[in-house]
């Protein structure tokens, strides 16, 4: 039984002040529902202040990004070692890093690697333009980023976000059945490249454009384990319909 999971990618927004006021709203709803792994994933310099908030709640905290050393000269960057005080996850490859902060495969990898090795649980993104999705090539472009996960990364409890680029924040989803069969062949083959044990066991979120209008979609289909949800992760109403729904679902199945 795969636990499925919502996480709230913040991206850059909310000051320190609006972060914690954000928080203070949406705790108590968030933790009165089970059944759902609930992840906020807020700016880093909120980070602390929102741990603190979190004290005894059921919330799960995550960052956005993460350097792959653990310390030293590189100005302006945060280390795993850092984080791992602050939180207990870490979004790593979302495609607007791949796309304006120029990250490679490679370089996630690294921060892949980076993450498990402070006791960080990435949530590693993935997804296809809108160019290489009508070019066909979104099962080639999805293996590529793939090419570098090793099982010991399934088998740590990396968790996996399917984001195609072109649904993400243009209000412009994938359907369910789209995302479900996109999320089948990333299930086929990391059954081929690791094992069929660690390809039915690995979570795998939809992103892009999810609202509480359409989270049924995606969460009733088989393959898809939960959300990474950005817009909506910011509207305490929405954001505790898409967990309510998501655990109504799961707890009916
Ligand atoms: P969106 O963002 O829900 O605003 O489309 C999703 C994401 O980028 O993780």
């Amino acid at each position: 039984m795969r636990i499925p999971m919502i996480a709230g990618n913040w991206k850059m927004n909310t000051t320190v002040s609006e972060a914690m006021a954000l928080v203070k709203e949406m705790r108590p709803g968030l933790d009165r529902i089970d059944n759902v792994d609930k992840v906020i994933c807020p700016p880093f310099v909120s980070l602390s202040a929102v741990k603190e908030l979190l004290k005894g709640s059921s919330i799960k905290l995550g960052a956005q990004d993460l350097y792959f050393e653990e310390k030293g000269a590189y100005t302006g960057e945060i280390s795993p070692l850092m984080l791992a005080e602050l939180c207990q996850l870490v979004i790593i490859g979302h495609s607007e890093r791949r796309q304006y902060f120029n990250e490679t495969v490679e370089l996630v990898d690294k921060k892949v690697k980076a993450a498990f090795k402070a006791g960080l649980k990435p949530i590693l993104c993935i997804g296809e333009t809108l160019k290489e999705n009508e070019a066909g090539k979104t099962e080639e472009v999805l293996a590529k980023q793939l090419s570098l996960t090793a099982s010991q990364a399934y088998n740590a409890g990396l968790v996996l976000a399917y984001e195609p680029i072109w649904a993400i924040g243009t209000g412009r989803a994938a359907t369910g059945q789209q995302a479900n069969q996109t999320i089948g062949f990333i299930r086929r083959h990391i059954s081929q490249q690791c094992s069929r044990e660690i390809a039915q066991a690995v979570r795998i979120l939809y992103g892009g454009s999810v609202t509480a209008a359409n989270i049924a979609e995606f969460i009733n289909q088989p393959e898809i384990d939960g959300a990474l949800v950005g817009g909506a992760s910011l509207k305490t109403s929405q954001f505790l319909s898409i967990v309510e729904q998501t655990s109504s679902f799961k707890r009916g199945k």
